[in-house]
């Protein structure tokens, strides 16, 4: 498989701000891939670039070998997005919207409308149809966004918060449908703040941080870069002392051992590998080991570091 979406040098500014700021990234076809990084980070300025909404100021993007800047019109019929601030166009109820846009994708009148009714009735918004779009709940008002998508198809799909406002099984839904797109072949990029959703869904992440990249991966090489991000919790009896520690320490190659009230952290990395290290040489050492379990940092620890901000203790 080939290279769906090469960014490349990537700037963009608003004034002196640059809200992208030199970014290099390739996304794979038929991947779905995570867009992470905190607020104001330049993911919807990113995604609106590649949808050719905004003009990058330096850079380029290629959709499929096709240039944002030299070639939009034709980038434009490879992409699909679903805003993150849905707004509705001259058009303001939710059935006409979605049948307008059906129609610009390629479909026929009839079969635009057949279409937006099964769509509007898997998203449960069917009963919807008819009101005015300001009158619509900011959940229902997504589903009418990504449903663009959905009827859409394209070749490159683009997400942006897909799921902000969306109750859980509406949620879950759209995973399932995101996921089924990808079935389809194509290219999915899902710009989320939702962590439980970047690793449910995502082949790939990248976090992006200031308008630059900070991490690329699937969601477990990411967690496996975080130094000593997994936990090894021992819950034991009799007594340890500081040579205990210091014998782990050595034993585990790691610093950071600690006890408190009978339970023993060890921070580790692949913590599934050297559990076994850990009890031969506490039980070598005459302690006994009642319980163990094993945490693995969680995406939103992978955030913490990769953005910058410290590892929660007390995991
Ligand atoms: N049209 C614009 N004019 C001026 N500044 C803008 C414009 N669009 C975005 N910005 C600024 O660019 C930066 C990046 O914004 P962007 O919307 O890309 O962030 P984001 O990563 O999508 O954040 P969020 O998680 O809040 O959606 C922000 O500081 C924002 O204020
Ligand atoms: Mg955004």
């Amino acid at each position: 498989m080939g290279v769906a979406v090469k960014i490349r040098g990537l700037v963009k500014k608003f004034g002196n701000f640059a809200a992208v700021n030199g970014l290099n990234l390739d996304i794979e076809e038929g991947e779905i891939f995570g867009l992470l990084g905190p607020n104001g980070s330049g993911k919807s300025t990113t995604l609106l670039i590649i949808a050719t909404v905004y003009k990058p100021t330096e850079g380029d993007v290629e959709v499929h070998g096709h240039s944002v800047t030299k070639s939009p019109d034709e980038v434009r019929r490879l992409v699909g997005i679903a805003f993150q601030e849905p707004k509705a166009l001259w058009v303001d109820n939710p059935y006409e919207l979605l049948v307008w846009h059906a129609m610009v994708v390629g479909y026929s009148f009839l079969d635009a409308r057949r279409a937006v009714r099964e769509i509007m009735e898997e998203l449960e918004i069917w009963e919807h149809r008819g009101k005015l779009f300001s009158e619509l709940s900011g959940g229902t008002r997504k589903k009418v966004e990504i449903a663009k998508l959905f009827l859409q198809k394209p070749k490159v799909a683009i997400f942006d918060e897909p799921t902000a406002q969306l109750d859980v099984t509406t949620r879950h839904k759209v995973w399932d449908m995101i996921e089924a797109l990808k079935e389809e072949r194509r290219t999915i990029i899902v710009a989320t703040n939702d962590m439980a959703e970047a690793d449910r869904l995502s082949d790939r992440l990248g976090i992006i941080y200031k308008g630059n990249l900070k991490a690329l991966g699937t969601p477990a090489e990411l967690k496996d870069r975080i130094p000593a991000g997994d936990v090894m919790e021992f819950s034991i009896e009799g007594q340890a002392g500081e040579h205990l520690l210091a014998a782990l320490s050595r034993a585990l190659n790691t610093e950071r051992v600690n006890l408190t009230n009978g339970t023993l952290k060890v921070y580790v990395n692949r913590a599934e590998e050297k559990v076994a290290v850990a009890i031969e040489t506490l039980s070598k050492m005459g302690v006994k080991v009642r319980s163990v379990s094993i945490k693995e940092p969680t995406l939103d620890d992978v955030f913490f570091y990769f953005t910058g901000a410290q590892l929660r203790e007390g995991r």
